[in-house]
């Protein structure tokens, strides 16, 4: 599944790339052909047009075809050939080539073009030539010349130009070839790059849905053997089966506790639990929540203590933070036996709370303790206990301390005890 979006990663990514390069390719080639045929153009228009007054006003004066030949060398570009065209559309003049076409120059691919002083490019005999044709008209009557030249063409050769293009051309197609290669490379490595937080996260959640479900069925089905133990017995009162309904009971709890635990976990996952924060009094909201411990504490022979730092602020979800006081006292009373001690003990640290929960309970193995908030784990001798729970509880309260911008860490050592230290940012109070 991943090599397969891995793959369509890579090729979107270099057909992206590879549009850029092209498109960028194109501006820069149109550009550069823009500019270097502009910068030929304007060569032509300039010489034809400061020149045909000049070249008017001479033949008036002299009269004579010769004589307005000699204005042709002032040409700016000495690649600039001009032409002269007669009435009869023959070439005149002085002609920059012979007639019978020895230098490769054939005058006849100029012929006919249309005099509207527009440049245009005429390929003849293997060469480009850019030409300007301009139709001579008398500058104040606007009359056509009274001479023998009705018609002028300003050359030029462009092969060095198109010389030019051909080479930008060139490099560009490699650079575009070298970076469509490196294009797919640096998208193959990208996205599988891109592609292992997602994995893992994607393996996160099968391992997630595959322990919900796991953990599911074990109250699911003691609930249904009972109904069906209950059903074979149709006869029997409710005191006679009591066991078997206060089994399927705990189980029905057990159930909705786990459920619960699973939204909050899912919800959290998808970032749509978002806490209710609001400044509250940290001081009533952990001592209230230690306080209803207490009684099961007392009940279960264990000697509990809670000292509550006075005038202790903080921002937080009250909710939130009175489930992760249970959270760990469920555990400690949970491991701990009878004759035992817990301690809740907050004091403050700085700009922050430390709450401690301490209990003289069955502790946790070393190998055991990087791995106690995780998902669904549980300690060894914690599972064959028949009041286990599901090992959801300190992955919640990691994540609600985390929330809360706080810190958590663990200390245990089997046999003697464990001890959860606890960071809370607090605020003025
Ligand atoms: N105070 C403690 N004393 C000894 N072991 C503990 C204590 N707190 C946690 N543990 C160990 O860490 C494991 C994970 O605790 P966690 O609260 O996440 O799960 P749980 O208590 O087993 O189940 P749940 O809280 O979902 O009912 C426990 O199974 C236990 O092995
Ligand atoms: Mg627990």
């Amino acid at each position: 599944m991943f090599h397969r979006t891995s793959l369509r990663l890579t090729v979107l990514n270099a057909v992206v790339f590879f549009v850029i390069l092209l498109g960028f390719s194109g501006i820069v080639y149109a550009t550069v052909q823009h500019h270097l045929l502009r910068k030929v153009d304007a060569s032509l228009t300039g010489n034809i047009g400061a020149k045909p007054a000049v070249f008017i006003e001479n033949q008036k004066l002299i009269g004579s075809t010769q004589a307005v030949m000699k204005i042709a060398p002032l040409q700016a570009d000495v690649r600039m050939i001009t032409l002269f065209w007669n009435a009869r559309g023959e070439p005149t003049g002085d002609l920059p080539f012979d007639k019978e076409s020895t230098t490769g120059f054939d005058f006849n691919a100029f012929r006919g073009l249309p005099e509207d002083d527009k440049p245009r490019t005429v390929e003849s005999s293997g060469h480009s030539y850019r030409v300007l044709t301009h139709r001579v008209k008398t500058v104040k009557t606007g009359e056509p010349a009274p001479s023998d030249i009705v018609v002028t063409q300003t050359i030029i050769n462009i092969d060095p130009e198109l010389g030019m293009m051909r080479s930008l051309l060139f490099i560009m197609g490699i650079a575009v070839i070298a970076g469509g290669g490196a294009a797919v490379m640096a998208g193959s490595y990208l996205a599988r790059r891109a592609l292992v937080p997602i994995r893992l996260s994607w393996e996160r959640q099968q391992q997630f849905v595959s322990d919900a479900s796991h953990e599911l069925r074990t109250p699911l089905a003691v609930i249904r053997a009972n109904t069906e133990l209950l059903l074979r017995h149709p006869d029997e009162t409710i005191e006679t089966q009591s066991d078997t309904i206060s089994s399927m009971l705990k189980e029905t709890k057990r159930l909705s506790k786990l459920v619960a635990s699973l939204l909050t976990l899912a919800r959290s996952d998808s970032n749509q639990l978002e806490l209710a924060k609001k400044r509250l009094e940290l001081t009533k909201v952990l001592h209230d929540a230690a306080a209803k411990f207490a009684p099961l504490a007392a009940f279960k022979g264990i000697d509990m203590s809670i000292d509550v730092e006075e005038g202790l602020h903080a921002v937080g979800d009250e909710e939130r933070l009175q489930q992760l006081c249970v959270i760990f006292l469920d555990n400690a009373l949970k491991f701990t036996e009878a004759g035992g001690t817990i301690r809740f003990i907050c004091k403050r640290c700085s700009t922050a709370a430390t709450l401690v929960i301490e209990d003289t309970g069955m502790g946790i193995a070393g190998y055991e303790l990087p791995y106690i908030f995780d998902r669904f784990y549980q300690g060894s001798r914690s599972r064959s206990r028949t009041d286990s729970g599901s090992g959801l509880g300190l992955s919640i309260a990691k994540w609600i301390v985390e929330k809360h911008g706080g810190t958590i860490q663990a200390d245990s050592e089997v046999g003697k005890g464990t001890q959860f230290a606890i960071s809370l940012p607090l605020v003025a109070g």
